[in-house]
């Protein structure tokens, strides 16, 4: 029965199969759809846009809050309806159209993409599309497993088509909180002063008349795809203990850290479910994707309380923690990402973020997102809105990809996502360089000796003592700089032969 979950009775009658609720999205529409890294994406009404694609003209521009599951934006890829996509992809297919230039992919930081809509700088939207576990007396919306950007896009979208997914638990209401920043340039500040802050309200407010359908699903979230800790995600994750327990000795942290930001990826998540043997507790979370590590902690005794965005989840973790969400009541709370991912707050907590490197340079710069500078891999997620703005922004990587053919630190990154300014601290397997305070011939120095791999470490220490020779500030070979690089295009190795 879904009625029960349709609190406000005069909506009852907008109940619709997902092909009728397709009918009011036309070509050439911009669409804001929920869903953030998986979770809480909507899910039958994008497969009868994708249906109506292969027999009428139909291209639409996508927004979502991040990554969408149930190959969502590999059958709209394939059906050829995406003109358009932002802010942010994680799907091999679309990957791949992005790259081809088929699909305008725009890389967003994802706390910004509402703040360009509300103000007119993009958009409009058009249609909000918006997975729900239930709509209130008032015809508020309540969202699933995520938020992302559904308020806002709900709240500006000319129409609104809630998909009511019966398989999203009820007690999922409660553990949301939905806060709008106030009109700029005379902006309230946001009153999030702990993680644990409540600033909004438990569902999206609007107007109910603006409730065009509502479609009844009964499909469940993709689970993540994130591995289980190796050894060297291990090492990543001790190395990384180690620091924030030598900061804590020297009392610049206490024992309970500040509040945790972990990225997407294997890596982030092996790191935070390092921290359940490290020597710390109390420990407080204000992230965006709440992934595997966060209930390992909460179950451990090692964690009091999660803020963020979305709950993505392995298969087996999903089918554990989904059905007892609610014992985590009070301990968890998912904001819009522009309140996750704000800056302000982010300075404000003093949040250690944890992100994950695809390349960096001998400098501390950052690639995240540009296979060899050109072929996007996912986008840069909320990866800038913590790292700029975070008490310590660390960056993880393997120091090798590709079964060693690859070097993760090169002599230069050949995409920038995260300058030298924003990135304190990096860590490979082999290492730790704390950069505080150290300048770039000190920084190369620091990066080579400790997270460069023995095999490609005289490599990098020939290239920084040679671009020495020549001086600067920030010495390099240009000629050389992605000598590495087109080694690897050339011979499939970034090592000498
Ligand atoms: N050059 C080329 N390819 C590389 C590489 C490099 N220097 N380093 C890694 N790769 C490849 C890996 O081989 C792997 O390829 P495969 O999918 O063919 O096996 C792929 O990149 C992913 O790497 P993996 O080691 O599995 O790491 P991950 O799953 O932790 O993902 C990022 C790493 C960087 C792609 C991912 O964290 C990301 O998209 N980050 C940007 C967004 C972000 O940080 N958001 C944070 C807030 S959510």
């Amino acid at each position: 029965m879904y009625r029960d979950r349709i609190r406000l009775k005069s909506l009852w009658g907008k109940v619709v199969t997902p092909e009728e609720a397709a009918l009011l999205i036309r070509d050439g529409m911009t669409i804001g759809m929920s869903g953030f890294t998986r979770a809480g994406d909507a899910k039958a009404v994008p497969l009868a846009l994708a249906e109506r694609a292969a027999t009428e003209q139909l291209k639409v521009t996508l927004m979502t809050g991040a990554s969408l599951g149930n190959d969502v934006d590999r059958i709209l890829t394939e059906a050829g309806v995406l003109a358009r996509r932002l802010p942010f992809q994680a799907d091999p297919v679309l990957r791949k159209a992005i790259n081809r230039g088929e699909v305008m992919f725009v890389d967003q930081h994802l706390s910004e993409t509402v703040e360009l809509l509300r103000s007119r700088q993009m958009g409009p939207v058009d249609v909000a599309v918006i997975e729900a576990c239930a709509i209130t007396e008032t015809g508020g919306i309540v969202p699933t497993t995520s938020i992302g950007n559904s308020a806002t896009f709900a709240i500006l979208a000319e129409k609104i088509i809630v998909e009511l997914n019966l398989t999203q638990p009820l007690d999922l209401e409660g553990m949301h909180d939905v806060y709008i920043p106030t009109r700029r340039p005379f902006r309230e500040p946001i009153p999030v002063v702990t993680a644990e802050s409540r600033a909004g309200l438990p569902y999206i407010p609007i107007d109910p008349s603006r409730i065009a359908a509502i479609v009844v699903t009964r499909k469940q979230d993709s689970s993540a795809t994130i591995l289980p800790p190796d050894g060297e995600t291990r090492q990543i994750a001790g190395h990384l203990t180690e620091f924030l327990d030598r900061e804590v000795r020297q009392g610049r942290l206490g024992r309970s850290l500040n509040p945790l930001q972990a990225g997407i990826g294997t890596i982030a998540n092996a790191v935070l479910h390092g921290l359940i043997d490290g020597p710390f507790h109390d420990l407080t979370m204000y992230s965006e994707v709440l992934q595997d590590s966060t209930f390992d902690l909460f179950d451990a005794g090692k964690l009091n309380f999660a803020s963020g965005s979305s709950i993505t989840l392995s298969a087996g973790k999903y089918a554990e923690v989904l059905p007892k969400i609610g014992s985590y009541k009070g301990r968890l709370l998912l904001r819009p990402q522009e309140i996750s991912n704000h800056p302000e707050v982010i300075r404000r907590l003093g949040v250690i973020g944890i992100n994950t490197a695809l390349e960096c340079d001998i400098y501390g710069n950052v690639n995240s997102t540009h296979v060899n500078g050109t072929q996007m891999m996912n986008g840069i997620g909320g990866s800038g809105d913590f790292a700029r703005n975070a008490h310590l922004a660390i960056f993880v990587t393997k120091s090798l990809a590709k079964d060693g053919k690859i070097s993760s630190v090169v002599p230069m990154v050949t995409h920038t996502d995260h300058n030298e300014h924003d990135v304190d601290v990096l860590v490979t397997e082999t290492g730790l360089a704390d950069l505080r305070g150290l300048a770039p011939r000190e920084r190369a120095e620091t990066i080579i000796r400790n997270c460069v791999h023995p095999g490609y470490r005289e490599l990098a220490m020939d290239y920084h003592r040679r671009a020495l020779q020549r001086g600067g500030h920030t010495p390099h070979l240009l000629e050389e700089a992605f000598s590495w690089h087109l080694r690897y295009q050339q011979t499939g190795s970034m090592q000498p032969s």
